[in-house]
């Protein structure tokens, strides 16, 4: 496995071919993510290959996207993926961690996420990194068919 040297950083436009690539590769994008650049409450971060001297755009290695709410002070993680040939090299970590200092900056005191229960990477990777189970929601999805019976779990990281 290569050596890489991996840089969080805010996202731009430029970059979001690449994060959709990555993000395409777990589920259908459905985020207008060049919206998202312009939405005063959405932090858009990228992981990027910075040994990628030759090319002129970095390489997107993973994506996370959270909403401030400010009501009550919490940073909603909408997206957290990472490319399928990079995973368990601690990227997830380094973007949470990253989101987690930004989102005390804003004086907000939790971060929640949503995930299924059959996402056992999704799950082991939010109670590896701090996250504890704080909920579950069996009306949050559409459930179509409604044979489908997802529900949901929420997961919260204190700041
Ligand atoms: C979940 C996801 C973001 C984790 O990304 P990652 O960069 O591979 O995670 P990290 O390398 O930072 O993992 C940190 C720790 O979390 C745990 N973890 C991560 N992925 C895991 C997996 N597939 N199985 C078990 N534990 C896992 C491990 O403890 C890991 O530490 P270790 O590798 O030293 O054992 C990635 O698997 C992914 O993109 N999945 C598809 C999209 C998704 O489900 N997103 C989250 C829910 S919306």
């Amino acid at each position: 496995m290569n050596e890489l040297t991996v840089v969080i950083r805010e996202g731009n436009l430029q970059d979001v071919p690449g994060l959709e690539a990555v993000i395409n590769q777990h589920w259908k994008v459905n985020i207008d993510h060049g919206k998202e650049l312009k939405n005063p409450d959405a932090i858009l971060l990228v992981a990027v290959d910075d040994l990628a001297p030759s090319r002129r755009r970095n390489r997107i290695l993973g994506t996370a996207l959270m909403w401030v709410t400010k009501w009550n002070r919490t940073g909603y993680l909408v997206e957290l993926a990472v490319a399928k040939e990079h995973q368990r090299r601690g990227i997830a970590l380094k973007l949470v961690q990253d989101l987690a200092k930004r989102a005390s900056g804003l004086g907000l005191r939790a971060i929640i996420v949503e995930t299924q229960p059959d996402n056992k990477a999704g799950m082991d990777f939010y109670l590896h990194s701090g996250f504890r189970l704080c909920g579950y929601n069996d009306r949050y999805y559409t459930n179509n068919p409604a044979s489908s019976h997802e529900i949901a779990l929420f997961f919260s990281l204190e700041l």
